[in-house]
This record gives structure tokens, sequence and C-alpha cells, in this order.
């Protein structure tokens, strides 16, 4: 039978037992997370158990990165669906703080987010980012891990930890793992559970003509602008009003690039209806399809 796993709502307690457990020799892993937890969450906890004894999940729906307007209010909440897909994974420890623990009233400090934020979602979203670094930073200190698992789901975000990390030299590996998918292509997220079936339609435009994208560069297609208004093209036929980016940029600093003629990162973001959706693929050179 599968272990409830056990739940810390005290960081300084969870504090205290990671340095224990490291004591005893073991490799701690951690996981941040904000819940309503799918299979891309998983994956990250499964990334973590190859190489962890121990992995530590945190739930914690960070107010700081929405800004006024954004769907702090209704980001669904499924702790005990959440608890349940983590009894498949054992030793797992989940942190579920309170906003007072991870937000001491009176504290106003907070990480102002490396320059790789301010492109693409740093355009649309401008404090979103100096929230996720707090937040992350503040984790990494409540759960001292020796790795941390992140999503290449958020691009942008992953390549913010990765400077964080460098620049304020933390004491911990980051490791990037892949875009777990439905079967039909759509990037699994927990706002997708917003979409209506008519509107999850429409998003499935955004994986497909990344994929083509993709194609059409490993047919030798260089011409960035004209792959990233083909993109555009087929979001708007699709039925997408409002699409924030497309871009083809440089993994590494996110520049818009002119001709592909090295690895690059394709990423969009675009809503239908009132979810804000985004993807990006990686195209590393040589490519092939
Ligand atoms: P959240 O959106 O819950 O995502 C938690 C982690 O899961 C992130 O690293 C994200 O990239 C990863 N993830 C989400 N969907 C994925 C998918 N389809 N495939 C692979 N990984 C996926 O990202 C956040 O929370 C927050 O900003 C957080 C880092 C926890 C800070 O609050």
């Amino acid at each position: 039978m599968p272990q409830a796993p056990h739940v810390f709502h005290d960081p300084a307690l969870l504090r205290t037992e990671i340095r224990k457990a490291q004591a005893d020799g073991k490799r701690v892993g951690l996981v941040p997370t904000m819940g309503a937890l799918h299979q891309g969450h998983l994956s990250l906890v499964a990334e973590s158990q190859k190489s962890c004894d121990l992995t530590v999940v945190t739930i914690f729906v960070n107010p700081t990165q929405f800004a006024p307007g954004e769907d702090f209010a209704k980001y669904p909440r499924t702790l005990e669906a959440d608890l349940k897909l983590l009894s498949e994974f054992d030793p797992v420890w989940v942190l579920v703080p309170e906003v007072d623990a991870m937000y001491p009233p009176g504290s106003t400090t907070e990480v102002k987010a490396p320059e790789i934020a301010l492109p693409l979602e740093g355009t649309f979203r401008p404090i979103h980012f100096d929230g996720v670094a707090t937040i992350v930073l503040k984790l990494f200190q409540v759960a001292p891990a020796d790795a941390a698992f992140f999503g290449q789901k958020d691009y942008q975000q992953v390549r913010v930890i990765e400077e964080m990390v460098r620049d304020l030299i933390v004491p911990i590996e980051i490791v990037r793992c892949p875009i777990i998918r439905e079967s039909d292509g759509l990037a699994m997220s927990s706002r997708n559970r917003y979409l209506s079936s008519e509107e999850r339609e429409i998003a499935l435009s955004i994986s497909r003509s990344l994929h083509d994208a993709v194609q059409q560069i490993v047919g030798g297609e260089t011409d960035a602008q004209l792959l990233r208004d083909r993109i555009e093209h087929a979001l708007r036929e699709a039925g997408f009003r409002e699409i924030d980016y497309v871009s083809i940029a440089s993994p590494h600093t996110l520049e818009s690039v002119e001709t592909i003629e090295g690895d690059v990162v394709i990423l969009v973001a675009a809503k239908v209806g009132t979810t804000r959706l985004i993807d990006n693929v990686l195209v590393s050179f040589p490519v092939s399809s």
C-alpha cells in the first residue's frame, strides 16, 4: 500500500530534518511547485528520485509572483489529490507552508530577478520573476537540498533560477527536466483545467505550430522571421486572438535571432478566453526529426 507522504507545515522543522538526513549521508532533491499536481510535476519527482535518496516537494501558491488581476485567488488548490499522487513516490516529504511562514509579517526584502527576466514573460508580467526568484531562494533556505528540479515548460523561469543561483552563489545544483505533454501534444499545465473543450482545441495549435516550425528547421529553413510569422498565423487561424509573443531566440540569452544557424528556443505565450498558456521547444543542432 502506498504510504501517505510526510507533510510539514513548519519550514524550520523541515530544515532540521533535511540537515539530519544529509548528516546521515542522504542526497536530498527539491521540487518546488504551486500544487494542482499533474504528470509534469510528477516527472520532476521521478527525476529527483533517480539521483536522490529523499525528495522534498513544496506546495505553495506564491502570492508575490501574481500581479493584481492575475489568477492568484482562483489558482487551483487541490491538496488532498496532490498528496494522493505523491503517495506513489517514497520517500517524499511535502512542505505546505502558510503565507506568514514564507513571508514573515513585516518582511520587505526581496530578490531582484536577473536581467534574463526582462524580455518575453517580463514584458507581460513585470513583477512575476522577482516574486519567483524571491520565493525560490526562500525555498532553498528552508529546504537546503543538494539539487533542485525545474521543468523546461517554464523555460525562462529555469534560466532565471540558473542565473540567480550563479549570481548569489547558492550551493545547489539546478536540474532541468523535459516538458511532459498530453498524448495530443498539449503541454501539461495546472491551468489547462480552466479550458473549455473548444478552448482546448484552440490551445492545441500551440504545440502543433511549434512542432511544424521544428520540422521546417530540420528541412533547412533558417529565416526566423518567416517561421515566427507562420506560427503566429497558425495560432490566429486556430482561434487565438491574444498572442503575447512568438519568439525564436538564443537558448542562453533569450535574445531574438534573425538567422537560425545554431541552437534556438522557440517560445510562445498566448491567451485563449481568460487562460494564458505558454509553451516552448528547444532546437539543438545538428537537428533531426
Ligand atoms: P508550477 O507551475 O506548479 O510548476 C512547478 C514545476 O513544474 C516548475 O519547475 C515547472 O516548470 C514544472 N512543470 C510544470 N508543467 C510541466 C510540464 N508539462 N512538464 C515538465 N515540467 C513541468 O513554476 C512554478 O510552479 C512556480 O513558479 C514555482 C517555481 C514553484 C515558484 O513559486
